[in-house]
């Protein structure tokens, strides 16, 4: 859990920059930029920020789904499922292979892109599984009818087609796919965004039973800062490609420090409040020539000479929360 001595996860001043030729010019998209974090056992970590901030190749980086023109440009990455620390940018492909889904799943946005259309939901779990759990394929199908139960999913669902589901509960199908190996980390983006408030609630319950049930962690990315409050132990709020503010959700609603996370607490929905909702001036910056200092000056009610000049050092204000404003932690040179 939090505070756990040994991290799942260790993701140390990361920089993965996409490589582009834009304007007849070779470009750089800064999209993830100097991040650092870690994620305790059985944790689950929420990343929040607006749409284009870096939120899904922080995943790919971390996931070490890296193609072109996604690049690693420094940092490390390292796991620790329990055995010893693991560096994944220094580990061979079949290394990265036998950790993956035994040690690190995912749950993706859309559910159809990992069941096959046009085959019964128990051949998704076949070709996804079957290989990884050295058991009979009657004892297979039993194995992942007692898993499906476990999850408070009807078994006979694995006889259905993707397309005779709803979407959610082809999620929670796809959410059972995911877990079947008993992950001991979790990579979930988006995971309840095309869903509508009372099946995400559904998705919500059955994860946090997994984290209970299987002590797995989550990394957990959405842009919904409702969704983050009813999931999160932990969240960073990332702005441009770097987090500005990372803090204990409790604490984090109940006082958030850096001008962005305020912005966006306060702009969620209340009940029967009717009063306007603040409104942020100005648009999130291009990652190819973000601004200078701190990326969220152009828009900060709050700046300063100082933070269109330097960047903002992530610094420690409580235990456990860290926030990188100087308005916040003073305009140290
Ligand atoms: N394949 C790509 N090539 C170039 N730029 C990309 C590519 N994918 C994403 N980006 C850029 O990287 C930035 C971060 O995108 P992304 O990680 O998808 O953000 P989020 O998940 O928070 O919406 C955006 O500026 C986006 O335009
Ligand atoms: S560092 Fe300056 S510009 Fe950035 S959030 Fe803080 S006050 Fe605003
Ligand atoms: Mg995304």
């Amino acid at each position: 859990m939090t505070g756990d001595v040994r991290p799942v996860l260790k993701v140390d001043q990361l920089k993965a920059y996409y490589q582009v030729y834009l304007y007849g010019m070779d470009r750089e998209v800064r999209a993830v930029d100097d991040v650092s974090l870690s994620i305790g056992r059985g944790e689950i970590y929420g990343v929040a920020g607006e749409s284009s901030s870096g939120k899904t190749s922080l995943i790919k980086a971390i996931a070490g789904a890296i193609k072109p023109p996604l690049r690693i440009v420094s940092g490390d990455v390292r796991f620790d499922f329990g055995d010893r620390e693991q560096n994944l940018y220094a580990m061979s492909p079949d290394e990265v292979a036998s950790i993956r889904w035994k040690h690190l799943s995912y749950i993706m946005q859309g559910s159809m892109n990992v069941l096959n259309p046009v085959r019964r939901i128990r051949h998704s779990f076949v070709d996804f599984a079957y290989r990884h759990m050295k058991v009979g394929k009657a004892e297979f199908i039993q194995r992942v009818g007692e898993h499906m139960q476990r999850l408070k999913l009807d078994p006979s669902l694995l006889n259905a087609y993707p397309h005779e589901l709803s979407g959610g509960m082809r999620q929670r199908v796809t959410i059972a796919l995911a877990t079947i190996l008993t992950p001991d980390f979790i990579i979930a983006d988006e995971p309840t965004t095309a869903l509508d408030v009372i099946v995400q609630r559904d998705v919500l319950t059955m994860i946090r039973e997994i984290r209970e049930e299987m002590g797995s962690a989550f990394l957990f990315v959405t842009h919904d800062m409702a969704v983050h409050a009813a999931i999160a132990d932990r969240i960073a709020i990332v702005y441009a490609g770097r987090i500005v503010e990372e803090a204990p959700t409790r604490q984090l609603y109940a006082k958030p420090l850096h001008p962005y996370t305020k912005h966006l607490i306060a702009s969620l929905p209340r009940i029967g409040d009717t009063k306007e909702r603040p409104f942020l001036e100005g648009r999130p910056p291009n990652l190819a020539k973000p601004p200078e200092g701190c990326r969220f000056h152009p828009r900060c009610p709050l700046r300063m000479d100082i933070c269109s000049k330097q960047v903002p050092p992530m610094v420690a204000v409580e235990p456990q929360r860290r926030v990188a404003c100087f308005a916040v932690t003073g305009g140290a040179v």
